[in-house]
């Protein structure tokens, strides 16, 4: 659409120096406020033959409603004008930008622009401009224009403010309610047709905290007694799944045979749309256990270990670490086993090693109470020795030599 206009601008410009047109250029439609001012840009063509007729002395009009319409402005007559106003342009060069001082509320309309020259010099040009008198102060535009604005998460945003300046002379303050990473701060702009704006941009990388943000401008006069206007954009940032926590409830050691719950939290936009729960199997592989933000279990020996939940949206997908769920009164460790284990071998292995020297010991015994008769005798010490012998090893010198001291003492004294 700007770039039709511009195109029939620069048009309008190439063929403008040897013409045979009436051709006016004017906005197609100005907001004015009631008691301000209204600048009107302006700029005409006339046929080349009725330049001569074109004095500094040219009477320039203002029509109202249609060409045919009232008369409510004459650069001639201006104290019996229905407007009050200037014609700022230079009509010889022509330029017939006019300013109407306080608007008055009920004169909006479309106005047409009139040209009295000497003698055949006097037309009413075709096209008109649109004046709309609000009461109020319009808000800005802002652009892009929505009141909510979806974005990828990443996305290089450019947000402008920007208002026309329908009277120079009363401009306002333009504020952002933030300040985001970059802002070119307001500055005045002159469009295509002559109008000034005021313009402000500020320039952002969406993020997910930027989700829900709300950006907005607000123009503020500082003459009257007019309200201070605001647009706004709330932010929308489309994010993959992120934060996200399994929480395992009731914590700690549970008791087996109580009931478990693991719940998955996640931070996402839009909210996460699948669940995952996923538990490490004997080779450190996660295996899939069930679906849903919460899962509930009753605690036993195959519930216990380390579980993942994974979450997914359509804009990707994340996964907590690890919790563990752990049971009490389920011997489900090894190292218990291990310990008992061990005691009950050492244990075993001291007995058959006591055994067997019990046992070569009585050997020898028997093999020389025989040789020496002494049957009864040696029956009797028997079980002395044995007792004895079993005390024995805790000493420190060796068991031979106790052994055979003991044995010569016992035959010496038989
Ligand atoms: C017409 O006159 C106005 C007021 O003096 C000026 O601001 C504007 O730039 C002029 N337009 C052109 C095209 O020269």
């Amino acid at each position: 659409m700007s770039g039709l206009t511009i195109l029939v601008f620069m048009l309008w410009i190439l063929k403008g120096a040897p013409s045979n047109m009436w051709e006016i250029k004017l906005p197609q439609k100005i907001d004015a406020i009631s008691g301000f001012c209204v600048h009107i840009p302006c700029q005409f063509e006339i046929p080349d033959s009725f330049k001569p007729l074109l004095s500094q002395s040219a009477e320039a009009l203002w029509k109202k409603t249609d060409i045919e319409g009232a008369t409510v402005f004459s650069s001639a007559r201006k104290t019996t004008s229905l407007l009050n106003g200037n014609v700022i342009g230079n009509i010889l060069n022509n330029n017939c930008t006019t300013v109407f001082h306080n608007f008055p509320a009920g004169f909006g309309d479309t106005y047409f622009f009139r040209l009295q020259g000497h003698e055949n010099l006097k037309y009413t040009f075709k096209q008109g401009v649109r004046i709309t008198v609000h009461e109020d102060v319009l808000p800005p535009v802002l652009n892009p224009h929505a009141q909510v604005l979806e974005v990828l998460e990443g996305t290089k945003l450019t947000v402008s403010c920007s208002t026309v300046i329908s009277c120079p002379s009363v401009q306002p303050l333009m504020q952002w309610n933030t300040q985001l990473e970059e802002l070119l701060p307001p500055a005045l702009q002159k469009d295509e047709v002559g109008q000034t704006l005021l313009v402000s941009s500020q320039m952002f990388n969406a993020t997910p905290l930027n989700d829900q943000f709300k950006i907005s401008c607000s123009l503020l006069y500082m003459q009257g007694t007019k309200t201070p206007a605001e647009s706004s954009i709330t932010l929308r940032v489309l994010y993959a799944p992120r934060n996200t926590i399994a929480l395992v409830s009731p914590s700690g050691v549970l008791s087996e045979g109580s009931v478990v719950t693991l719940r998955c939290q996640s931070d996402a936009n839009p909210a996460v749309q699948r669940y995952e729960w996923y538990k490490y199997n004997g080779n450190g592989k996660l295996e899939l256990q069930n679906q849903g933000q919460t899962i509930t279990m009753t605690a036993g020996v195959d519930v216990q270990g380390l579980y993942v939940c994974k979450v997914y949206n359509n804009r990707g997908i994340d996964q907590s670490k690890a919790v563990s769920v752990s049971i009490n009164g389920c011997h489900c460790s090894i190292a218990p086993y291990i310990i008992c284990g061990f005691l009950m071998l050492s244990l075993i292995l001291i007995t058959a090693v006591d055994l067997v020297k019990y046992k070569s010991l009585l050997k020898r015994l028997q093999a020389s109470e025989n040789t020496r008769g002494l049957m009864t005798y040696a029956s009797l010490h028997k079980t002395s020795d044995s007792v004895y012998n079993v005390i024995q090893p805790r000493a420190n010198r060796s068991e031979d030599d106790y052994e055979n001291r003991h044995l010569s003492k016992q035959q010496s004294s038989s």
